[in-house]
């Protein structure tokens, strides 16, 4: 049966850690001399912006030897009206897998339901599991394991959010989410997180509260108030979150002397993080950055050849 990427769901963390562990080895090593991906073609399709995602997969194909087929939707007949699963559902027969970035969630199941192809999320309203990855991989390098590091994550309970706490409950990282009360990470998320963490042995703790979040965290973690989508609701947003939520040098200095600072990016310098954090000696950023290259083609040769040569 095709295998999907929509979430860490369906994923062990053996698994996972797997995808890690090879991304790692890329890095190190330098990707195969004998490109694994040579014959095979992969979609690429947002319909939103990116940079970082959009780029690292496109590079990951090419160093893999694969082929990528970036689309834009505005030149595609889902332009007009077409269903992304109809897209979806032809794409499967040209391509080895689609990579989408959408504004609904439900887009990816649909398109996953239609295609025989695996569908990678590249950002949905609900989920980012490629930069859950990534940041794994960071807490790896930097912290030595994923297992019983504590992570505070700073802001808006949303999709990076929901994959970072996906992905702390299923690799054994104790999570702790500060968010105000109408931006708490959605409750199914949690309650799913709370199963794997039986499994795991680590732990969630929700708060208001960031001062309470950050004491004892290895790493400090924000993304940004609004976000793609939510430009009206920008005023709104601003009033509840800014300032009690902005990461500053003060918050950092409540974690772990030795805690490091992690954004997904991009980032909005003095909104919800001080440019001397962001800039400073304890920002991860443009090594998390980095990482999106190597997870993503780990991920793309877990699943297009199941991992079977590495
Ligand atoms: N972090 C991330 O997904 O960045 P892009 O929006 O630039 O792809
Ligand atoms: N939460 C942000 C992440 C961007 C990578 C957004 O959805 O816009």
């Amino acid at each position: 049966m095709v295998r999907h990427f929509l979430d860490f769901e369906g994923y062990t963390a053996e698994e996972i850690l797997r995808i890690i562990d090879m991304a790692i080895n890329f890095k190190k090593k330098g990707y195969p001399d004998n490109k694994p991906l040579s014959g095979k073609s992969v979609a690429l399709i947002f319909e939103k912006p990116s940079t970082r995602t959009r780029v690292s997969f496109q590079v990951a194909i090419a160093r893999l030897g694969g082929e990528s087929v970036p689309l834009s939707v505005s030149e595609m007949q889902v332009s007009r009206g077409e269903p992304l699963s109809d897209t979806a559902h032809a794409l499967s027969a040209y391509v080895d897998a689609i990579v989408a970035r959408v504004c609904k969630h439900e887009t990816l199941s649909e398109m996953a339901r239609y295609s025989s192809v695996p569908i990678i999320n590249a950002l949905s309203d609900r989920f980012h599991p490629c930069q859950g990855l990534a940041d794994m991989m960071t807490i790896k390098e930097l912290k030595g394991s994923i297992q019983g590091v504590k992570v505070a994550y700073i802001g808006d309970g949303n999709n990076v959010c929901n994959s970072l706490i996906q992905a702390c409950s299923l690799l054994g990282a104790r999570i702790s989410v500060a968010s105000p009360k109408e931006y708490q990470p959605p409750k199914n998320v949690i309650t799913q997180a709370k199963e794997w963490m039986r499994m795991s042995g680590s732990s969630i703790e929700l708060t208001e509260n960031p001062e309470e979040a950050v004491r004892d965290a290895d790493v400090v973690y924000t993304d940004v108030f609004v976000s793609m989508g939510q430009e009206e609701e920008r005023e709104k947003r601003l009033k509840v979150f800014y300032p009690r939520y902005k990461v500053t040098e003060k918050l950092m200095s409540l974690a772990k002397p030795d805690a490091i600072f992690m954004h997904c990016l991009p980032a909005h310098r003095e909104e919800e993080v001080e440019a001397s954090v962001i800039d400073g000696k304890k920002s991860m950023v443009w090594q998390q950055a980095a990482n999106r290259l190597h997870t993503e083609a780990a991920l793309l040769l877990y699943l297009l050849q199941d991992g079977r040569k590495f």
